[in-house]
């Protein structure tokens, strides 16, 4: 977590470093702060909160904001509370270093304790103030330049970073890492000017060209030359692999909604037919997925799918294990990544890793794709964001297409990654003859007409803000759902959590009365899937167990539905699809629903407290 940002060029660097952060807060945004090089001295303004409070500090003061280099810092806190002093950028003892740096330097105690009995004293609790001495006591030791010092420094120490580093005795270049942790290097024209970001956003509007740094690669920017990039373990140099970026600045301004979260919300139906564009061929009767028609033989000779995730990913994998399983007939596990990689997993050559994030940069999935690697799997990865550390370290993939989520809580990457699931189970179910030809056939024909009955629900705004208003001061809900379902009653209580801290838990339908329905009153209410194929008479009853301890029932329906109507307090209706397709609609609600209550909670929506939307700590 944690965005950096840095330029170095002839334009002023503050407003480029301030927009960059503003762009970049989604990462984290518990603390800001800023370095800008006049040409003399070093200007440095940090402060705990927004990076619209560090520009209160900054607005009036001319001086801190003059110049055209700078490095620039949005924290999500790791090791200090966030406050003034744990703020980014750090210096180094002498004054000369400045750093800023987005990941966890796990030897940190033992580094800073080596530097303390060298002279060093520390006035943050942070690793990356240990970082930056550590780098200017190898400068000091080794009487050599700063890229000489960061590559050594950088071979002492354990743990994930993305940094950049500046020294006021050679303030004409910038110098960039990267383990674990992402980071973009836009080119300006004649590599006149440099600008340096934890992703390619805070640069969109001045430059197309970008390179991504890779693992254990560091880079010395410096105007008026070609980036020189060189691998952090043995000092080689490496070839700059520059692309064009395809990002537009559109796609990441909020277009006249209030929230990126329901501008994304009303992205879905767009999202869906970006995703399954040029792959689903619906009147061919055909999927098309390079990842998989490329790897087929793998596919089909799979004894087992184990997917691995977190959070909002992990729950569309659970409608993926369904999907699979049903359509496919090949078992399914789903792994929550941070367990699968430290507890042993029995892995073999024979089965499939499907790796979901929506970011990519997901420490925990990317740590079980390199353990599911070291064991011989096939990994195969459902990312939205495009050449991210995740979809690079895959075998093979499939995009989302999303587009970029900037609000916190995941709405449009959950649509999408179970459009994916949906393409991956239907290929393999058709590959395998598991599905009648017609079957398939009907299945291609309803999932095209997704995107328009999710544009429909979406018009049920107005109904949803309605509940909202009434049920807003909850302190427990239950999310209750079944089959295909159940994930998406597991995704309504996390939105729910994340963005209006209402405390929610979700439950199949079923495993109510084995527990959760002690806590049933009549100030709780209870979120209810009850589609028509899905188990349609067992939730039914679930729902009369729920009325009879007078729980509050919001139902969701199918059009049509009469028997639920008569028992719930209200009742929501979707349109009818079949039942394995009901989790890219039933999910709406929730989304809604959630960004209702918060909004009249009056909370943050974007990026709600403690949260981050790239975990790229463990
Ligand atoms: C919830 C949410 C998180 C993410 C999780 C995984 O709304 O956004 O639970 O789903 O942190 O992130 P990715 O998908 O980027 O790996």
């Amino acid at each position: 977590m944690c965005g950096i940002t840095g330029y170095i060029g002839e334009k002023d660097a503050y407003p480029i470093i301030i927009n960059g952060l503003k762009r970049l807060e989604y990462r984290g945004y518990d603390s800001a702060g800023i370095m800008i090089y006049d040409g003399q001295e070093l200007n440095l303004s940090k402060t705990k909160g927004k990076v619209a409070d560090l520009e209160q500090i900054t607005d009036n003061d001319s001086k801190r904001k003059a110049g055209t280099i700078g490095i620039g810092h949005t924290r999500w806190a790791t090791h200090g509370v966030p406050n003034d002093v744990n703020s980014h950028p750090h210096t180094s003892q002498s004054g000369n270093l400045v750093i800023v740096h987005n990941g966890i330097i796990e030897n940190y105690d033992t580094l800073r304790k080596e530097l303390i009995n060298r002279g060093y004293t520390f006035h943050s609790d942070t690793d990356t103030e240990v970082l930056v001495n550590l780098i200017e006591e190898v400068k000091k030791q080794e009487n050599c330049k700063l890229g000489k010092a960061v590559q050594i420094a950088l071979t002492e120490v354990t743990g994930a970073y993305a940094i950049a580093v500046f020294d006021k005795e050679k303030p004409n270049e910038i110098i960039v890492a990267r383990l674990g942790s992402p980071i973009a290097i836009g080119v300006g024209k004649n590599n006149e000017e440099f600008f340096i970001a934890s992703d390619a956003s805070p640069f969109i509007e001045f430059t197309k060209n970008v390179m991504y740094l890779e693992d254990e690669e560091m880079a010395i920017v410096k105007p008026g030359r070609d980036i020189r990039v060189r691998q952090i373990s043995d000092d080689s140099s490496v070839e700059p692999n520059i692309q064009k970026l395809k990002l537009s600045l559109d796609q990441i301004e909020k277009g006249g909604y209030d929230h990126f979260m329901i501008k994304e919300i009303h992205e879905q139906p767009k999202a869906i037919i970006d995703t399954y564009r040029g792959r689903m061929l619906a009147n061919q009767g055909i999927i098309k997925m390079a990842g998989i028609d490329n790897n087929l033989e793998r596919f089909l000779n799979a004894e087992r799918i184990i997917v691995v995730a977190c959070g909002t990913s992990w729950h569309a994998g659970l409608v993926g294990e369904y999907l699979i399983e049903e359509m496919a007939r090949i078992p399914v596990e789903v792994e929550y990544a941070s367990e699968f990689r430290y507890r042993n997993p029995i892995i073999t050559p024979k089965d499939i890793v499907i790796a979901i994030s929506q970011s990519g940069e997901t420490a925990d999935t990317l740590a079980a794709i390199k353990l599911a690697k070291s064991k011989g799997a096939f990994v195969f990865g459902v990312c939205n964001v495009v050449g991210s550390s995740i979809a690079r370290e895959t075998h093979a993939g499939a995009y989302t297409h999303a587009g970029p989520e900037i609000g916190v809580a995941s709405t449009k990457a959950f649509t999408t990654q179970i459009t994916v699931l949906s393409l991956i189970a239907l290929k393999l179910a058709k590959e395998k003859g598991t599905l009648s030809k017609s079957e398939f056939n009907t299945y291609l024909q309803k999932m095209q007409l997704i995107p328009e009955k999710v544009q429909k629900l979406l018009e049920i705004d107005e109904k949803v803000k309605e509940i909202a208003r009434i049920y807003k001061d909850a302190k427990n809900c239950l999310y209750l759902g079944r089959g295909f379902n159940f994930p998406v009653a597991l995704e309504g209580a996390l939105k729910l959590k994340e963005i209006s801290y209402i405390h929610a838990e979700g439950y199949p339908a079923a495993e109510m009365k084995h527990g959760p329905i002690a806590l049933i009153d009549e100030d709780m209410p209870l979120f209810v899937i009850a589609t028509n194929k899905g188990h349609y008479e067992k939730v039914v009853s679930n729902i009369q167990e729920i009325k009879s301890r007078s729980g509050k029932i919001i139902a969701i329906v199918t059009e049509g539905d009469v028997t639920v109507k008569e028992i719930a307090d209200h009742v929501i209706e979707i349109p009818e699809t079949e039942e394995a397709l009901t989790p890219l609609l039933t999910t709406i609600p929730f989304q809604l629903l959630s960004y209702h209550i918060a909004v009249m909670l009056d909370k943050n929506v974007d990026q709600p407290r403690n949260l981050a939307k790239s975990v790229t700590v463990e």
